[in-house]
């Protein structure tokens, strides 16, 4: 049986990209395979939260994450910090990654520009974390968005220095994954890159999110003044569009705005009003179950419960081979 790994850094509500990019994929995935999903809050440690919103925000994906439907019983679902296992494998990797090649990660120089005034360890040493996430579990396949896969490239590369340097096979080299066999990325509502938490209001749709805020936020969205000869290519904020109808609406429906585009004739009121509808209807039975899975603490505390144990049993068994096999030995 193959061993997945994943996780989401607790930085708020989830949004569509989130779903899309990785939860989608942990749902597909969660029959057949040894899955072990996490809520990433030692990661999210990079921007300093409070203590307070450290802790509301690590409830809210652990909510939404069983909203969706990942199933505690199928899988491992726990939370990063309930495993101290992950933080001494991260120490470890630590002495044998570089300088060099830590401050050529994308993710590393973007987040250096976004927060000059806490240009922190944790954000240059992020690769070995997740990496000490993926390999604690001996994971063969990572479900990410592909904003992921630098760090995927990186864990492959600290899990084959870690094998060639002892001359051992501890870790598989582990795969990002996804089931439509390319990476994804959704789009924002603000035109341009990926839907993201930090790309500004507006950008981003929530699964939590409210009918009339959901309806707001698209009807804003950015688009152009319209095709100007028929058949002719989009612009990127109405590709963006086009790509989250995709997502949500029926194949009836993206062809018939489709065709609209090719013959001049759209309103992007109009789509922008379908897109609304159809979003709302993916999102308002997830809402209804994060609502209720909230009230419920007593639920909440068994799966975390539950969770730990398991996980510290796969992870704890890595680590004590990994610090035999450098030469940590009893006497
Ligand atoms: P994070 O928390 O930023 O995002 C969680 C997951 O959502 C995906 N994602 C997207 N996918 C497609 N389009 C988008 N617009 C979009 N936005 C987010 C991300 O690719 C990710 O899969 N470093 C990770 C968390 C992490 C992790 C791990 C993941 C820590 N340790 C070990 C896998 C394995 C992160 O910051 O993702």
């Amino acid at each position: 049986m193959e061993i997945v790994v994943s996780g989401i850094r607790p930085t708020g509500y989830l949004h569509l990209g989130n779903y899309f990019g990785a939860i989608q994929n942990f749902l597909k995935m969660q029959d057949e395979n040894n899955c072990f999903f996490f809520i990433a809050d030692y990661h999210s440690l990079t921007t300093h939260p409070t203590p307070a919103d450290l802790h509301g925000n690590v409830k809210q994906v652990l909510v939404e994450y069983l909203a969706s439907g990942i199933d505690p019983e199928k899988v491992t679902l726990y939370i990063q910090s309930d495993l101290p296992e992950t933080a001494e494998l991260y120490l470890l990797l630590n002495m044998n990654a570089y300088m060099g090649e830590l401050e050529r990660v994308t993710t590393f120089k973007e987040k250096a520009r976004k927060q000059p005034d806490n240009i922190n360890a944790g954000l240059l040493t992020y690769p070995c974390l997740m990496a000490a996430d993926i390999i604690i579990h001996k994971a063969h396949k990572v479900p990410v968005g592909k904003d992921q896969e630098q760090h995927l490239e990186m864990t492959r590369t600290f899990a084959r220095r870690f094998n060639r340097m002892y001359n051992v096979e501890l870790f598989p080299e582990p795969q990002a994954f996804n089931f439509g066999q390319e990476l994804i990325k959704i789009p924002g509502l603000d035109g341009s890159g990926k839907m993201g938490k930090s790309e500004g209001e507006g950008n981003a749709i929530f699964l939590a999110e409210e009918p009339k805020s959901i309806r707001k936020k698209v009807m804003r969205a950015v688009t152009d003044t319209g095709p100007t000869s028929p058949n002719s290519p989009k612009s990127e904020p109405v590709e963006n569009l086009f790509s989250l109808l995709r997502i949500v609406s029926t194949p009836d429906t993206v062809q018939y705005f489709e065709d609209q585009y090719n013959s001049m004739q759209i309103r992007y009121g109009d789509l922008k009003k379908q897109l609304a509808e159809d979003i709302i209807s993916f999102t308002a039975p997830l809402r209804e179950r994060i609502i209720e899975i909230s009230a419920d603490d007593a639920y909440l505390s068994k799966v975390v419960k539950i969770g730990a144990d398991k996980a510290r049993e796969s992870a704890a068994k890595t680590v004590k081979d990994a610090r035999e096999i450098i030469g940590f030995r009893k006497f």
